[in-house]
């Protein structure tokens, strides 16, 4: 029988993403509906890795099973990493990007180049029903550009240059963005943690 493992989120486009990242394992990967668990689960950390830990050990205490979560944000280094692990949160979860990526490029006005870098960080965190926890981090290197710009992606990728693709995110593909992405590089790394530590 196959292996099953759980990924702690209700996002179908990280689903996606982690299948196709994992397809050659022999995995099956679940997300928490598809695995009938439906526990609230709070945010609390201040860091990525503590919020990604929170969500994987919560979901492996209800299911039993190894399970994996991811957290991710953008840091803006001018603003002193924010919006960091309240980017989703960032001036109300509910307020559209457009608004959100106003904002940021507002409270950058007048910013020279050199001082708009940033990042987007992505923790991926596995937790194991015998208590072993992993952590690794993944990041994509940018620059906060001076208007949003392209259609593809989501959230900050308009804004987020890209100097060597001479694009913003919101310009790639979904295939040159996974390549590329802080979420493609840690569950790339997460998958090596998986191959040395075993799968349940
Ligand atoms: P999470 O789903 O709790 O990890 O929240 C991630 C938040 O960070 C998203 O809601 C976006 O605001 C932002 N974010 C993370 N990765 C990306 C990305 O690849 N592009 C644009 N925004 C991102």
């Amino acid at each position: 029988m196959r292996k099953k493992i759980i990924f702690a989120t209700q996002n179908e486009g990280k689903l996606k993403e982690i299948r196709a990242i994992f397809g050659e394992m022999d995995l099956a990967i679940l997300s928490m509906k598809e695995a009938g668990i439906d526990i609230p689960i709070e945010e609390t950390g201040t860091t990525f890795e503590e919020n990604a830990i929170i969500k994987a050990t919560a979901v492996v205490k209800a299911a039993g099973t190894l399970a994996l979560a991811d957290d991710s944000g953008l840091e803006i280094d001018y603003l002193n990493k924010e919006p960091g692990v309240y980017s989703a949160r960032y001036a109300g979860e509910d307020t559209p990007y457009t608004i959100k990526n106003q904002l940021l490029l507002d409270r950058l006005a007048g910013v020279k180049e050199s001082q708009r870098t940033a990042r987007f960080v992505c923790a991926v965190a596995a937790a194991y029903p015998d208590g072993r926890v992993f952590t690794v981090r993944g990041t994509m290197e940018g620059i906060i550009g001076l208007a949003p710009v392209g259609e593809n992606g989501f959230g900050y990728d308009p804004i987020f240059y890209l100097p060597e693709c001479g694009c913003s995110s919101a310009q790639l593909t979904m295939e040159q963005k996974n390549a590329l992405s802080h979420r493609g590089k840690a569950l790339c790394a997460i998958k090596e943690v998986l191959y040395k530590e075993g799968m349940e």
